[in-house]
């Protein structure tokens, strides 16, 4: 009886592949050149035109210039008014400016267009869309940090500059040039950032269009110019007007209804030889120039978030997501800025590495890096960041946009996915594998094909009969169900969810203010418009238990295609011109666009049922600034291959320094049927991922690590325990990021910006401030590593306690055949782990710790701490967490409230008493000093989790041997973990 249902719905299923393999074939003819270059981006083109001529002429004069009398200075900021001259008559057009300085000492600089603010243009083929160049992008990026800083002053001001002290200790000076304008950011005497310094700055401003008879077409000239046909003889003289009021790209017409408005400008960074950030891009994490030249790129970095299909490594092109967000950084300094504009955006980068700039003496590097920064549409709005630490940057960057959400716990578990599992028996099935392999993992995900139809919030009937008893199945051992919700709405009749979204009106518009038809997995689709806050409403009500039936409260959910993708949509998106909530056109919003659709969803998992108030776990591919506060993402659909491997490295170690850590890469590559060493070095890097998930294409062979095969199942199994008993130490590490707006995982120059040497190395990470440095093996056939060292602490060798001999600057050789994960742990840290290998991390939830201490070098103490709560609800928020600091200084170890709170004054709730019974069982002192030798026993004195106040506990000593560091266990401590303790070493 079974073995028939099983076999029926194969057939089923190999006639619904048929099937989707029809639906798929829009996706698969996706090839590179779909996409845009600058030169077939009417702006980019015309800006980087622009900058050649400005920065050839040696005469050249940016026309923008402030009005000194308009200028007044009040509060924290300073207004006044530039006049773009734009003829050679003088006439001028009125833009206003505003630098705003913030408390935090961050600076902001915002520039608008009179008329258009003021409304006062029209609008080209009766176009229903706002006047306004678009403000949006700061509602959806923005939320704090933008008090301002009434004790910032004027410390200079005469009919040609104004110069402002700002900051910690006025420590900061912005120093505003009138003609032309420009403004030089200064941090004790020096400068550091400037902006216009090139004479870049281009503001396309409002004009009307002025019909010219149409030039006669030479035979066999392509229509809309050079996009799509040839490169035209002779440039027009003066400006290129041919993409003012049209664009063709794809077999698309752009109908541009407010003509030009693009705005450029040039941001440099004096003295800066590498610039991090502005992802998301394949390549190093050292950005490279885009001018072309050896080595470097030929075209701008690319911000538009799109669905690029089987993308490029090393590459500028632009990929899902966007954070306009760069940093720059040299010896023991680092500023940055924030260009917020939710528009298509390119950055060009170049490197001036003469000594011709006399600021740059003294500086450890006589490099200026220079950068143009290019926006369709939207206001000129630039943060600027002074730091001077790494961490000053991504603090003050958190305080703007938002700290990574505190994740579910079960969230940085493992995640077990493939594009289909194909039916409810299936899932129930893997889940029963992995548990008789003994491998742990904590959420099984359902692509697209669970549907009925592509549907999304129905279920494919025949295939998943019952999708509550396989929720429970999942449930008794603490699993989750992810299930996928992409924002296209398939247009069918008798669809409820598309009946009503058309009824309420809550979808995209196109040009023409009707509802927009695009392709996409069901075929014919409309979006759902979640700039509109009654589509949120409306998006909140689907997911109510009783409304997206089979559902319960281990399901969560993935939102996929939110750039938006759309098969048959310009660069498989939507047009420009279609029209979003407010009278935006998508043009203005489309890097924004995925945000929105990730928040409706988060929006919903709040509110699935009265009085379930639980932290909601959703998986975006599109993102923007912001999207930290909403949930995890991941770097869409790489590839089974070793160079897709290597680049999931400083992919995300770039998005951890942008504020988007909870990031992750397809483990085993999404594409392609992995080899089982790909397999197994790709679990090893993959539990060094803050987001650890296993995905494979529809096509691809199927690979749950079960399959693979001994030794290589172990390999993969031993990874993934290593990952579970680390997780105190990863949930710590995301109450960091959390809280200050750090990186999870981090690059030398994030821990050591004293370090030169270590600037640019991107293949190697720490985790959080555990000390714990790791290279994953990203290369076929390796046996052995170098690791760089980027300081002069001494280093153990994770597995084997070896010392790692090596030195400030160098590189250290290390062991790692196919079962060995390149894992070293810096001298003087603290780190927590749990040892005790279970099925999910809801089984781990009342297991005792495990200390592992590494003394440092010479006479330091190790320090680390211990962030744990109920891993699900908010109640964190409100004091019920545990945060524990520990120190070892000499022979003594303490364990102390991180945050010096009263402990014993916060009113329990049901997860901190549980909390009381559990206790550090184990702690393993490495390096531990010979003077132990001998010893057997150690005093502790504080609380007990049976209420003791002080006892004994055993130790064992193990001399130093072989390269191998000494080491102490003490083992059954017993002392309760969000209690204060002290162990005696004497
Ligand atoms: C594209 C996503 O990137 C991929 O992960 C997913 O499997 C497919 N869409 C199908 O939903």
């Amino acid at each position: 009886m079974h073995v028939s249902r099983l076999s029926r719905s194969w057939t089923a299923y190999v006639c619904f592949l048929s099937l989707v393999c029809l639906f798929i074939a829009p996706a698969v003819t996706v090839k590179h050149n779909d996409f845009k270059t600058c030169s077939q981006s009417g702006f980019c083109k015309r800006n980087r035109a622009y900058a050649d001529h400005a920065l050839e002429l040696s005469s050249w004069e940016a026309p923008y210039k402030i009005l000194p009398d308009s200028t007044s200075f009040k509060d924290g900021q300073l207004q006044a008014i530039i006049l773009k001259t734009i003829n050679e008559q003088g006439d001028t057009v009125r833009l206003p400016v505003t630098v705003s300085f913030l408390q935090s000492g961050v600076a902001r600089v915002t520039v608008d267009e009179e008329k258009r603010q003021k409304g006062d243009i029209e609008l080209r083929h009766n176009s229903q869309v706002r006047k306004e160049r678009c403000n949006e992008a700061e509602k959806w990026a923005i939320v704090g940090g933008t008090a301002l800083d009434k004790g910032a002053e004027v410390a200079f001001s005469d009919k040609t500059q104004t110069t402002v002290k700002y900051g910690p200790d006025a420590k900061f000076e912005a120093v505003v040039h009138f003609a032309p304008f420009s403004v030089d950011f200064r941090r004790d005497g020096n400068s550091h950032v400037k902006l216009n310094d090139h004479g870049l700055l281009n503001m396309e401003h409002w004009r009307p269009k002025i019909d010219k008879p149409e030039p006669e077409k030479k035979e066999g000239e392509a229509d809309g110019g050079e996009a799509e046909g040839e490169k035209k003889e002779e440039e027009p003289k003066g400006e290129d007007e041919s993409t003012w009021w049209e664009e063709k790209f794809g077999g698309n017409t752009d109908s541009k209804p407010r003509g030009p408005e693009s705005i450029g400008l040039d941001i440099s960074f004096v003295g800066y030889d590498h610039v991090f950030g502005i992802p998301e891009h394949t390549g190093p994490l050292s950005l490279k120039e885009t001018r072309g030249g050896e080595g470097n790129y030929e075209e701008p970095y690319r911000l538009y978030n799109a669905d690029v299909f089987e993308y490029i490594l090393d590459s500028p092109m632009t990929l899902y997501g966007a954070i306009p967000f760069m940093q720059a950084h040299k010896k023991d300094s680092s500023v940055g800025v924030f260009w917020l504009n939710g528009a298509e955006t390119w950055v060009d980068i170049t490197k001036d590495k003469g000594s011709k700039n006399p600021l740059a003496i003294g500086t450890s590097s006589k490099t200026t890096t220079n950068t143009h920064w290019i926006s369709e549409s939207g206001l000129l709005d630039v943060f600027v960041f002074l730091g001077p630490t790494p961490q000053d940057l991504t603090k003050s960057y958190g305080e703007l946009t938002g700290t990574t959400a505190m994740p579910q716990e079960f969230a940085i578990g493992y995640h077990q996915c493939r594009w289909n599992y194909v039916s409810d028996d299936d899932v129930k099935d893997v889940d029963r594998k992995m548990d008789k392999f003994k491998i742990p993992y904590d959420v099984i995900w359902l692509d697209i094909e669970y549907t009925d139809g592509k549907k999304y919030f129905t279920w494919d009937g025949n295939m998943f009969k019952d999708p509550i008893g396989m929720g429970k199945q999942l449930d008794a051992s603490g699993r989750k169900l992810v299930t996928i919700i992409d924002p296209h709405i398939k247009n069918e009749n008798d669809y409820s969810v598309v009946s009503q979204l058309k009824s309420k009106d809550l979808a995209v518009h196109n040009k023409d203010n009707d509802i927009y038809e695009g392709w996409c997995w069901p075929g014919s689709s409309h979006w759902v418009d979640c700039f509109n806050p009654e589509a949120i409403k409306w998006w909140k009500s689907l997911f109510q238990y009783s409304a997206f039936q089979g559902t319960m409260e281990n399901t969560w959910v993935w939102n996929d295609m939110n750039e938006p993708s759309v098969f048959n949509g310009p660069e498989v998106t939507m047009p420009k011109d279609n029209i979003h909530h407010g009278g935006w056109e998508h043009r203005d919003i489309h890097n924004i666009n995925g945000m929105t659709f990730h928040n409706a969803t988060y929006e919903a998992l709040l509110s699935r049922k009265k009085g379930e108030l639980r932290r909601p776990f959703v998986l975006t591919r599109s993102f923007f600034s912001g999207s930290q506060r909403i949930g995890a993402m991941w770097t869409g659909d790489n590839q089974a291959s070793w160079d897709h491997l290597g680049a999931s490295i400083p992919m995300i170690l770039a998005q951890g320094i942008s504020g988007f850590p909870f990031a992750g890469a397809d483990v085993g590559g999404f594409f392609g049927n992995p080899d089982a060493d790909l397999q197994v070095r790709w679990y090893q890097a993959g539990a060094f991922y803050p987001f650890f998930r296993g995905h494979a294409h529809i096509d691809s062979r199927r690979r749950e690590p079960y399959l693979i095969g001994e030794p290589y199942t172990g390999m993969v199994t031993s990874a993934l325990r290593l990952r579970y008993s680390l997780l105190p130490s990863w949930y710590t590490a995301f109450y960091q990021a959390h809280k200050e707006g750090s990186p999870i995982v981090r690059p030398m120059f994030y821990t050591n910006p004293e370090d030169e040497g270590g600037l640019a190395v991107d293949d190697q990470m720490f985790v959080g401030n555990t000390g714990l440095l790791v290279k994953p093996i990203v290369e076929q056939d390796k046996e052995s590593t170098d690791i760089y060292i980027p300081d002069s602490e001494v280093y153990y060798d994770y597995f084997t306690y070896e010392i790692i001999s090596t030195s400030k600057g160098k590189k250290s050789t290390v062991s790692a055949p196919l079962d060995k994960i390149p894992l070293l742990m810096q001298g003087g840290h603290i780190f927590p782990r749990r040892d005790r290998p279970r099925r999910s991390t809801a089984l781990m939830k009342w297991d005792d710790y495990t200390l592992v201490v590494t003394l440092p070098k010479a006479g330091g103490k190790a320090e680390g701490e211990l962030y744990t709560d109920d891993g699900d609800s908010f109640d964190f928020e409100k004091g019920q967490y545990i945060h524990r600091k520990f120190v070892l200084d000499g022979n003594k170890l303490s364990s102390k409230d991180f945050e010096a709170r009263d402990t014993k004054s916060i009113k329990a709730g049901e997860w901190l008493k549980n909390m009381k019974k559990v206790t550090v069982d184990k702690i393993i002192v490495v390096g531990a000093p010979a003077s132990w030798a001998g010893k057997e026993e150690v005093t502790v004195t504080g609380t007990g989790a049976d209420g003791k106040t002080s006892w004994t506990a055993q130790v064992d000593y193990t001399a130093a041997a072989k390269g191998k560091a000494a080491f102490a266990v003490v083992r059954r401590v017993g002392a309760a973990i969000g209690e204060d303790w002290n162990i005696s070493f004497d």
